[in-house]
């Protein structure tokens, strides 16, 4: 009697064995997938994309320039036409304020930009605002590379 219930523990035992096993099984690829996708490069930076409705005829949106973490001022200087521009003066590289009254105004040494062009209005800056590339898509607003460096 006693060797029956040693042979149904040992039973037990290998069915417990194997049941670990095919739990372990499963779990393998699983791991395996984790490894792959750690091996996939980081995607580039997300594209920066505003809602349109957020962008007022002659006001702006702040969003940030996804390579250099700049704060860049998405306007909308007439209706429907967006553009952008980088939000730091190209006389010391101090932050322009947000557009008002159709200009860029910088605080530190009174520079003031054109919000329609980011041309210089009033220096000492000499060189207007780097300008991005704005497309729209719907009803957002997509914000795309340089179009020109505030300078040269
Ligand atoms: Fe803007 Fe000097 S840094 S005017």
């Amino acid at each position: 009697m006693d060797g029956g219930i040693a042979a149904v523990a040992m039973g037990g035992a290998g069915l417990l064995t194997g049941s670990l096993t095919a739990t372990f099984g499963r779990e393998k690829p699983g791991a395996d997938a984790k490894a792959k996708q750690s091996a996939v490069p980081a995607p580039a930076a997300a594209p920066v994309t505003v809602d349109a409705a957020s962008v007022p005829v002659g006001g702006s949106a702040q969003v940030k320039d996804p390579a250099s973490g700049d704060a860049v001022y998405v306007v909308q200087p007439k209706a429907g036409q967006y553009c952008a521009f980088s939000s730091v003066c190209t006389h010391s590289g101090c932050a322009v304020d947000a557009p008002k009254d159709g200009r860029l105004y910088c605080p530190c040494h009174g520079s003031r930009f054109d919000a329609a062009t980011g041309a210089v209005v009033t220096g000492p800056a000499t060189r207007p605002l780097p300008k991005y590339r704005v497309t729209k898509e719907g009803d957002k607003l997509h914000l795309g590379p340089l179009e020109a460096q505030g300078g040269s």
